[in-house]
């Protein structure tokens, strides 16, 4: 049966969503045309209508990790937090870098998540991410991987970046970057600056992001190939990124949620809940991140969901395993963005939905005639408390926990059906 989502919020206008089956029929301003006989009409007073989000970053962890989240935890907190696709990364155990594992993923999402939200598995760009040896792309490449990374883990190499990029491109697939000179700081706690200096703990300095995107910007030019900047968060390597794209390099970047809202001043009095690599940066960096998601130089949003458990974060700051979790979360952070008009609500499409579908070839919904019927209703006054109940993820390791929240995502619709 045909479906009206009727007077929802759409870019502030009150709209009528019409869908039949997996697809959109047509969207109009309210009252502008009759809604047809027999179709079943569900009333959106209030609520805010969006096309789904992709989230082009994100820690499965299954297979190996199963205590921190499971294929279907996290597809549960994807579907919840608005998010029809995901892309996830290969540092589980095994890594993903061969088709057995790929596969896995697929099976296993197929199985729990028939109708969505999708995994798109991303594939190592080294065996076991040691940066030693090629992983085998054309197997990974077939079994349908979406991307080539090393995330969690730089490469140190130039040479070994130089052949990663150059084998990923033969088979068509994009190399996202996890940009951390290895050298410059091991065993890393936190920010280079003044909080780390206030609390005695080893700092990582922006130079040290900056120095690998620069290597594999040049690397890109010489190559005449692409690159993903992954998880952006310093000032610096905004600039690098707004040179290459001046200079036509083809490089594209992201950057997530906790770095426009938290700084280094979260991990005054040890926090470590508030652990992440890379770190949270200065208020100077903060700022020079949003003002690269409005004029484009950064160009997409992604959550770096990385799910652990309570015991692997509530330990000594230096102790404590880097990462947020995130899919639960990011609509309702990101909205408030908007609501401070600190980000266009537009762009928050663009920065979730059409920028990704774009980087990584998936399809999404910009509400043409034809387009998949893939959005969620969100309500922007619905107030809530991220808390073990309430997160779907099995990684309640985010700093917003137990903090009131105001926005939550109320239904969502994938290929037109309803799944929550
Ligand atoms: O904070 C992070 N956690 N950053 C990464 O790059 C990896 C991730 C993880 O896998 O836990």
């Amino acid at each position: 049966m045909d479906t009206c989502i009727h007077n929802a919020l759409h870019l502030e206008a009150p709209v009528d969503l019409l869908f039949s089956g997996e697809h959109i029929v047509s969207m109009t301003p309210v009252g502008l045309q009759p809604i047809p006989e027999g179709v079943r009409v569900i009333d959106a007073e209030g609520l805010v209508l969006m096309p789904s989000f992709i989230d082009a970053h994100v820690h499965l962890r299954e297979p190996g990790f199963e205590y921190k989240e499971t294929i279907a935890s996290g597809l549960a907190a994807a579907l919840h937090g608005g998010f029809s696709d995901v892309c996830c990364m290969a540092n589980t155990r095994p890594v993903n870098d061969c088709a057995a594992v790929t596969r896995l993923i697929y099976e296993k999402a197929k199985a729990q998540y028939p109708d969505g939200p999708f995994v798109h598995p991303i594939g190592a760009a080294t065996k076991q991410l040691l940066g030693q040896e090629l992983a085998p792309m054309a197997e990974l490449h077939e079994a349908g991987v979406v991307a080539i990374s090393n995330d969690g883990r730089p490469i140190a190499s130039t040479e070994m970046m130089r052949r990663v990029m150059e084998y990923a491109a033969d088979f068509g697939l994009l190399v996202i970057d996890h940009c951390e000179d290895p050298t410059l700081a091991e065993h890393w706690v936190m920010n280079e600056g003044v909080v780390s200096g206030k609390l005695g703990v080893k700092g990582q300095p922006v130079v040290g992001e900056a120095l690998q995107a620069a290597r594999d910007i040049m690397l890109a030019q010489y190559l005449h190939l692409p690159v993903h900047i992954a998880h952006v968060s310093s000032a610096m390597t905004v600039a690098l990124i707004r040179f290459a794209k001046e200079a036509g390099i083809a490089v594209t970047a992201e950057t997530c949620p906790h770095y426009l809202l938290l700084d280094d001043s979260a991990l005054e009095g040890f926090n470590s809940a508030c652990r992440v690599s890379p770190p949270l940066r200065s208020s100077e960096d903060r700022d020079a991140l949003l003002a690269a998601l409005n004029d484009g130089t950064i160009d997409i949003l992604a959550t770096d969901h990385a799910p652990h458990a309570l015991h692997e974060k509530m330990t000594a700051l230096d102790q404590s395993l880097p990462g947020f979790s995130g899919l639960d979360l990011a609509v309702t952070l990101t909205w408030g963005l908007v609501r401070e008009n600190v980000i266009a609500e537009d762009a928050l499409h663009r920065l979730w939905c059409r920028r990704p579908g774009e980087i990584f070839r998936i399809p999404t919904n910009g509400f043409a005639k034809g387009d998949f019927a893939n959005f969620f209703l969100f309500d922007p006054h619905e107030t809530w408390t991220p808390n073990d109940e309430t997160l779907y993820s099995k990684g309640k390791n985010t700093p917003f926990y137990g903090q009131e929240l105001s926005g939550r995502v109320r239904h969502h619709f994938i290929h037109g059906k309803q799944l929550f």
